[in-house]
């Protein structure tokens, strides 16, 4: 009788096996699919699912950047007002100080008047117990406004929200300018401070990353949500209107989270978490790899063997259908547990899930599913950045330009395994040769210093 539960169970994950596989071929036509889009996306607004966004950054921070900046960092649970001060070249000392508030669940899917007024509140707050700020010599404050979901830019001081991703639908804010709504609510707190640069998470890590790095090309936000930005040639951008920048670049912020393919492997369990979600049908690149997810799509597996036999004793006594019951720190818990009778995971088992008494068997069987589902989001990852070396020369054979990844979020910075999968698969896709010249950076803090860079260099101060 056991024998035949536990059977059930392993189908269920071989199967699992199965639908994620994604061996070099495959990651070939990811990346080969992403490079397609993003020259789709390129060409004309609206051609292609992803959505190649112009940034208006046409100049990566180089390291002379001088004076005292707020950035604000908007883009998950929590958002943060930071106050950066930057020391120019030959000092490159920067001091920073920040404050984190948790957003009250409501005001995620509130109105956009009550969402920007409880940050402008926040932020006058913040202002109010520094003081008078001797270092801002009687300027007016400036900020980098770090606001990461999808916006169509139309200066580095404006830009109309598209949709919200991850956990966020603020409806009334869709379309609107996120910048004159901040800089609204700011004024009514009776903050004097004048957003200076509008950005995106992936587009201050790479500010960050070349700041650190002037090698850095590209930028990766792996957590809650992921996105990758890079420099881009001005000529290359057949929708970029105007004149072309003096710089002949052009940041671009992907949103490869939108991208989707018939390449991907997606399974039951992924097809149900998106029709369940806030915005089935979008984000399917997302929502196979980012960290709102992971956790997700393993819970999801282990209710599918709870229904197909007993080893989690009565489904109904248990919280395996309490969806996003399972966190991504849960299952890199579980993933990492070196305990020889995997204590982490019978703990985690019966705390998240209320399972309990479950078999050493079936608790190697939990870490190989958390295995499976993490494997195939770090190597569609890798692929996702493959396709970006592609499309800018840095992945074709002969190419010796030193190209450094920059890559900031808690999924690539606390989950170790991984991070080692994203790397050697990196490796693996751009062949030995060529991968000695790629390096990846853990870079923290871009929608902080990254923000707080780019507003220097558009402050209305600046020389
Ligand atoms: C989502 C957002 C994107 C952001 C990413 C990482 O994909 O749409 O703008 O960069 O999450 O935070």
């Amino acid at each position: 009788m056991v024998a035949a539960v536990e059977a059930a169970a392993e189908q269920v994950v071989a199967q699992l096996r199965e639908d994620c596989a994604t061996p070099a071929a495959r990651l070939d036509g990811v990346a080969a699919a992403m490079e397609e889009e993003m020259r789709a996306g390129l060409r004309e607004e609206g051609g292609s699912k992803i959505k190649m966004i112009v940034s208006y950054v046409d100049n990566l921070p180089n390291g002379s950047e001088e004076g005292l900046f707020y950035a604000l960092d908007l883009g998950g649970t929590n958002f943060r007002v930071l106050r950066v001060q930057l020391a120019g070249k030959d000092k490159r000392v920067v001091k920073r100080d920040s404050r984190e508030v948790s957003i009250p669940p409501h005001l995620m899917s509130g109105s956009a008047a009550e969402l920007f007024g409880f940050i402008a509140s926040a932020v006058a707050k913040y202002v109010a117990d520094e003081g008078v700020n001797r270092a801002l010599n009687g300027k007016q404050r400036e900020l980098g406004f770090t606001f990461s979901f999808p916006v169509r830019q139309t200066s580095i001081t404006s830009g109309t929200l598209i949709k919200w991703t991850k956990a966020f639908a603020v409806d009334d804010a869709v379309g609107e300018d996120v910048v004159a709504e901040l800089q609204m609510a700011m004024e009514k707190e009776g903050v004097d401070m004048r957003v200076a640069a509008l950005i995106n998470d992936t587009v201050g890590t790479l500010a960050a990353g070349s700041y650190n790095d002037e090698d850095a090309v590209i930028g990766v936000i792996l957590g809650t949500g992921s996105n990758a930005a890079y420099v881009e040639k001005a000529s290359d951008i057949p929708k970029l209107e105007g004149e072309l920048p003096k710089s002949g670049k052009m940041v671009i912020n992907t949103e490869w989270g939108n991208f989707s393919s018939s390449c991907l492997p997606i399974t039951e369990y992924d097809q149900a978490l998106d029709e369940e979600s806030l915005n089935p049908g979008e984000q399917i690149f997302e929502k196979l790899i980012s960290g709102l997810y992971l956790g997700e799509i393993v819970r999801r597996v282990l209710l599918k063997i709870a229904t197909q036999c007993s080893i989690f004793g009565d489904v109904s006594r248990t919280k395996l259908t309490t969806h996003f019951n399972l966190r991504t720190p849960d299952i890199s818990a579980m993933h990492h547990d070196e305990t020889p009778d995997l204590r982490i995971v019978a703990e985690k088992l019966a705390g998240h899930l209320k399972i309990a008494n479950t078999t050493l068997e079936t608790r190697k069987m939990v870490v190989e599913i958390c295995d499976i589902v993490t494997r195939r989001s770090a190597r569609l990852a890798a692929a996702g950045i493959v396709g970006i070396m592609r499309k800018i020369g840095r992945a074709t054979p002969g190419n010796n330009s030193r190209t450094v990844i920059a890559i900031d979020g808690g999924l690539f910075e606390h989950y170790a395994k991984f991070r080692q999968c994203l790397e050697s698969t990196l490796a693996e896709l751009l062949g030995e040769e060529a991968s000695k010249s790629v390096s990846v950076k853990l870079t923290k803090d871009g929608s902080g210093l990254g923000a707080a860079l780019i507003a220097a260099a558009h402050s209305q101060y600046a020389k």
